[in-house]
């Protein structure tokens, strides 16, 4: 950022970047069966002229290129891929074909939004491994910040501990934050949702089916979304063909090497866990990393490096850009939110490395954009403050060792990614019709 420029040429830019922002996460196809191409990308109804650049890294592909194809997704819950345990399913709620596909419906349903506009994959993306990897922090309904990053929904049903912060535990429940969120989707209540989901037609008959008789209501509406949320499994990924299925040659010599640091030297399963049947590489519990510690105190570089057109980099000082917050930046505590309990303080909930090669940028605030840069955090004993996990110390690995423990980490990609992405696009979006509760607030101009 040159001196010369005045305040007020800075906040046209810094405004201009937030643009960027929430054009690149409002995009949310691709043509799962083909891979990337530039057509595809550059399609109608989604104009990105110039991010054909080679610094502008994206995988959204253009509306028109989406490929859908449906598939059972019920196999996924009644036959864990290989590497996973069995799903604990609760009491409360069976799952069945019928919710699965309600809740799919209900996932993709822009409607479900005050203006129509937001579904939950707008920030679960599909083909961004049910995440946002271009933003490292979610933004919300009509481009209010949200201070987290979104988490994949990938292999949900094992997390025990759902948010950052770890305060949920049910996915039943848990939907209601983000539909009420006033900078996620923003509905006023539960009942201005209920109400709209009765008023829209797709969903006609649809509750009464899946639930026994009953319409619409807080309970069902959870019970559908959880019901999907939990089918969303994958692994059977190389390390799982190598370590479980006993396929020898499914790893190199360099990602072995990489496991064995990940279970000896360098003491990552200590909470990222592999069992002797199955690994979920997380424990379900939440610890004190010092990311969170150094987040919060404003340690690390005081300037940003925000990119405002495909190629064009500005280095902007942090405290400019706080200046221009519609509201200060939060400051994230982690658990302690939830506990009130001040030795509970910058602890986060250890998140499944499963699939972590799709789901970039890392960590609650998704500070790291890539899985060298967390291993160059971890090696250096994260950051030192007086609540830091017991279990997080200098690792002294070499060079080479840290290629290895990442080289490990890339081989967790579940093979049903593209068949779980194929069938998000078989799902519609919720385009709002004349026929919708919502339409225009327009009665006069009918
Ligand atoms: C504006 C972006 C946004 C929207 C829209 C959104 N989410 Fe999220 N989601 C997030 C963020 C950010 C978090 C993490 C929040 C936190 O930890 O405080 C999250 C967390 C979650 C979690 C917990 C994941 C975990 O690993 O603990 C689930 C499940 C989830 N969302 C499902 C949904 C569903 C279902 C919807 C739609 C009803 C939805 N989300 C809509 C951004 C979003
Ligand atoms: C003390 C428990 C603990 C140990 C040991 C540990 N981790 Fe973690 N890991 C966590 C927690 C907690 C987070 C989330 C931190 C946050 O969100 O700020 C995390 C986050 C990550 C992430 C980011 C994942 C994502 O989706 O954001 C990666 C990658 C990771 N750890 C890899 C490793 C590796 C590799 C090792 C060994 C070098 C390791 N971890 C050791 C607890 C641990």
């Amino acid at each position: 950022m040159q001196d010369n420029l005045n305040k007020a040429q800075r906040l046209g830019m810094l405004l201009t970047v937030l643009c960027i922002f929430i054009s690149a996460s409002t995009i949310f196809v691709v043509n799962a069966e083909e891979g990337i191409n530039k057509a595809a990308i550059f399609g109608p109804g989604d104009r990105k002229d110039g991010y054909e650049d080679k610094s502008y890294v994206t995988n959204s592909l253009s509306v028109t290129a989406r490929r859908g194809k449906p598939t059972d997704l019920l196999q996924f819950v009644e036959n864990p891929p290989l590497g996973l345990p069995r799903i604990e399913l609760p009491e409360s709620n069976p799952i069945t074909k019928e919710k699965v596909e309600l809740g799919r419906l209900l996932f993709f349903d822009r409607r479900l939004s005050l203006n129509d506009t937001f579904s939950c994959a707008i920030c679960h993306i599909p083909e961004q491994g049910f995440t946002s990897n271009e933003l490292a922090t979610a933004i919300g309904f009509e481009g209010r910040s949200v201070n987290r990053n979104s988490p994949t929904i990938y292999n949900i049903a094992y997390h025990t501990v759902l948010f950052h912060d770890g305060r949920e535990d049910s996915l039943e429940q848990q939907v209601w934050a983000p539909l009420l969120a006033h900078n996620e989707m923003a509905n006023p209540s539960i009942g201005y949702v209920i109400n709209k989901i009765k008023g829209i037609n797709a969903y006609d008959g649809l509750f009464e089916a899946a639930f026994d008789g009953k319409g619409p209501t807080m309970e069902t509406v959870g019970d559908a979304l959880a019901s999907y949320q939990r089918t969303l499994n994958s692994a059977n990924s190389r390390f799982d063909r190598w370590y479980y299925g006993k396929e020898k040659d499914a790893l190199t010599y360099d990602e072995k090497e990489g496991f064995s640091l990940f279970m000896g030297k360098a003491k990552c399963a200590a909470c990222h866990l592999v069992d002797k049947d199955y690994a979920l590489f997380t424990d379900n519990r939440l610890h004190n990393t010092g990311h969170g510690y150094a987040t919060s105190m404003g340690i690390g570089p005081d300037k940003t490096r925000v990119q405002l057109a495909p190629g064009v980099f500005v280095y902007v000082e942090n405290e400019l850009i706080e200046s221009v917050r519609q509201q200060p930046k939060p400051n994230d505590v982690g658990l302690y939110s939830v506990t009130q309990n001040p030795f509970d303080r910058w602890k986060y909930r250890t998140p499944t490395l499963r699939n972590v090669a799709l789901t970039a940028p890392y960590m609650h605030d998704g500070a790291f954009t890539s899985l060298r840069e967390v291993m160059e955090f971890y090696n250096e004993g994260g950051v030192p403050n007086e609540l830091l996990s017991p279990l997080i110390t200098p690792l002294n690995l070499t060079e080479q060792e840290i290629d290895q423990v990442v080289a490990f980490m890339l081989t967790l990609t579940g093979d049903n990614i593209k068949t779980l992405v194929a069938d998000a696009f078989a799902a519609p979006i919720g385009d709002l019709s004349r026929e919708d509760p919502n339409w225009a607030h327009d009665t006069d101009l009918k």
